[in-house]
């Protein structure tokens, strides 16, 4: 039924092999998170959340409707209630006494320090406000940011947030062709970028893709952006375009402390944030303030037990993804919390340079992805050994299924045997966790993301939407709306109904297959649509294949994820050359020219995160009758299993071919 991946647990196998792990009763008793929230929630979901919308936001104007689900799928939460997103998580901490709170311990790759109190963040915020105002950016504009991971990315969101403008970050290891398109999709007025960043001991250039894609292309106009401001990070030349073209420093330095903030309907769009789904284009989801800002502060606080006159949280995402929105910026700092951002990778300039920061700032509460915990394995348990974890005292995953001896190792060896451990399950489309065990609640089954949160209707349904019993599988569904839950696709209300509300008409299709086992209790088992994740991050098979066949070497691509030990999944394409080049890939040096030039394109098109790791070339695709490529034979070649049933096939010896035309696997460069 689903297309589950390999890394996925076996449940069988699962269930005799571990044990729950129950919380201590020294966490329990000290925990934010209650059992009795579950029966608030169930006892009245709506004014559940209307009391988080109270008790975590500072509201403007006080809301008085709760939920409006009469426009549905396109919900409003606490639509008559004003605020500012930006005054939420900076401003009223610095009213309440906490001006002198570190905000922001920044680490750069390089080893430079900044220190960010909550009262540095509203003079650098405010001012930033005031100087994008100067550029003409008014509440309702779009602002698209691509940075490094940097102080000024966080200022940058609030600053646009305190405006009213929506931002939409792009993360940085995208190209420019996909800049390109995000920024015409969003229409946006202004970008926010930098010289470059530090990465794995090097600067890397950002500025110069950021001309690329706002430039004329192909008789393509120019796009809608008025001015690109620009960080300097790294003191590498840039080319300057006069009149368009800023400083940030020159702009935000000069700018005046005091700002007032825009105060916005709750249901005031926030930000944009475009995501890979089954076709070809990227998705714009929709997040707006009132709910967004109650669901990310609540679910902050009671999945990490947040306490933030002590804690010190870091989350290593980056803040071109979801979760570095919603566990950075937004949940964080709503919640007060003091943090760490870390500009670089885990391995530079060696292995325990992640273990080496939480020792040095004393990290409590660690958030991190299956795959950079599987690297970590890889690299031995000697290197976390070297430092002192001692501070740690919760542990969490996101981005793709955790396998239980990922989940083992990571509590055992960072978590000293001892730390609660949140295996989170949630999207981009759905702004904050959905599914997670609550620390000091919940007795944590190593694998399974197991309870929806208080206040969320997560389920798993069979073909037909009817909820399966403990023990049966089917798809994961989200059946009553949530305050986080996207507002909809940038500009296609259409493709919103389409993507989510379509399989099982009236409730949230997520897109993941997923099991209950016989507590109850949920367990992911990856994407059952065309859509990857490699490393937690989100591909679209569909989008490779047109980035591969819009190279003149192409004639067809079709594209699968794999299972691989690290990544959870890996990228691998099948590709066939066109007639006139076909015979390039007769001798072993010419396939690999082909596949080199291949997998740059595909970087040139998309990003380096959506290069192949392999591509083998074939003379055909298995396909059926009706001209559909089956994925889940080429699957089954990719990850070097027997090839299943083929019967469906319009010509079965297709198969032959490929396996016995199998190429050598590629080393991977990424
Ligand atoms: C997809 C969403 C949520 C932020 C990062 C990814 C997968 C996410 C889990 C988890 C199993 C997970 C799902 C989901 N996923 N978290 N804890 N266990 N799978 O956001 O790029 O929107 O991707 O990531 O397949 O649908 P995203």
């Amino acid at each position: 039924m689903t297309d589950s991946q390999s890394t996925s647990p076996s449940l069988e196998n699962l269930l005799h092999e571990t044990r729950a792990f129950p919380p201590s009763p020294e966490f329990a008793a000290q925990a934010n998170a209650q059992a009795s929230m579950y029966d608030e929630a169930a006892t009245d979901r709506v004014e559940f959340w209307a009391r988080q919308a109270r008790e975590l936001v500072t509201w403007k104007t006080p809301f008085t409707q709760t939920l409006d689900w009469s426009e549905a799928p396109v919900a409003k939460w606490f639509a008559d209630g004003t605020l500012n997103a930006a005054y939420n998580a900076v401003d009223r901490h610095v009213e309440a006494g906490l001006g002198d709170r570190v905000a922001i311990h920044f680490e750069g790759e390089p080893g430079d320090t900044r220190t960010v109190t909550y009262a540095d963040l509203q003079r650098e915020v405010s001012r930033a406000a005031n100087a994008l105002a100067a550029l003409g950016v008014t509440a309702g504009d779009r602002v698209v940011i691509y940075l490094p991971m940097l102080v000024e990315s966080v200022v940058a969101m609030l600053a646009c947030a305190r405006l009213g403008a929506a931002h939409s970050v792009v993360f940085g290891g995208f190209s420019a062709d996909a800049l390109r398109s995000r920024i015409s999709d969003a229409g946006a007025k202004l970008v926010i970028t930098a010289d470059g960043g530090y990465r794995r001991g090097a600067p890397s250039a950002l500025k110069p893709a950021v001309d690329e894609a706002i430039a004329p292309k192909d008789g393509e106009p120019a796009t809608t952006v008025e001015h690109v401001v620009v960080v300097r990070r790294t003191e590498q030349d840039v080319a300057w375009t006069e009149g368009r073209d800023v400083w940030w420093h020159d702009a935000v330095e000069a700018a005046d402390t005091f700002h007032e903030p825009a105060w916005v309907d709750a249901e005031h769009p926030l930000f944009i944030l475009y995501t890979s789904g089954t076709t070809g284009k990227p998705k714009g989801i929709l997040h707006t303030t009132g709910g967004y800002l109650t669901q990310t502060a609540f679910t902050h606080k009671n999945v990490f037990d947040l306490k933030a006159e002590s804690d010190v949280y870091w989350c290593t995402a980056d803040i071109g993804w979801v979760t570095g929105h919603s566990y950075i910026v937004y949940g964080p700092l709503l919640n007060g919390a003091t943090q760490v951002i870390y500009e670089g990778t885990p391995d530079t300039p060696h292995r325990g340079r992640w273990w080496e920061i939480v020792q040095k700032y004393g990290v409590s509460i660690f958030y991190t992805a299956p795959t950079a915990i599987r690297a970590c394995m890889k690299w031995g348990e000697e290197i976390p050994a070297e430092f002192d974890l001692s501070s740690l005292r919760v542990l969490g995953s996101v981005g793709e299924p955790i396998n239980p001896e990922a989940w083992m190792w990571y509590r055992r060896v960072i978590g000293s045997d001892r730390t609660p451990i949140v295996d989170t399950w949630w999207q981009t489309e759905t702004g904050a966790i959905m599914i997670s065990p609550l620390p000091g609640v919940t007795a944590a089954k190593p694998g399974s993301a197991q309870v929806p949160l208080p206040g969320i209707a997560a389920t798993v349904v069979d073909d037909e939407a009817r909820p399966v019993p403990d023990g049966g599988g089917g798809y994961l569904v989200l059946a009553e709306p949530w305050p986080s839950m996207l507002r909809g696709i940038w500009g296609d209300l259409q493709r919103f109904k389409d993507t989510y509300w379509s399989r099982f008409p009236g409730i949230y299709f997520a897109g993941d297959g997923a099991k209950k086992d016989d507590d109850g209790d949920i367990w992911l088992l990856g994407r059952v649509d065309d859509v990857m994740n490699v490393s937690g991050h989100r591909l679209s098979t569909t989008e490779i294949e047109s980035a591969l066949v819009s190279n003149e070497l192409v004639a067809e691509a079709a594209v699968v994820g794999a299972a691989d030990e690290v990544s959870g999944q890996a990228v691998v394409a099948f590709v066939i050359l066109r007639g006139e080049h076909a015979d390039q890939a007769s001798t072993d040096e010419g396939s690999a020219r082909i596949e080199k030039t291949l997998r740059d394109h595909v970087a040139k098109e998309i990003g380096p995160i959506a290069k192949p790791k392999r591509i083998l070339v074939v003379a055909e695709l298995p396909k059926t009758r009706s001209g559909k490529i089956m994925r889940r034979l080429l699957r089954d070649v990719a990850e070097n299993r027997e090839v299943g049933d083929a019967t469906t096939l319009a010509d079965s010896s297709v198969m032959n071919l490929i396996q016995t035309g199998l190429a050598k696997p590629t080393e991977d460069e990424n």
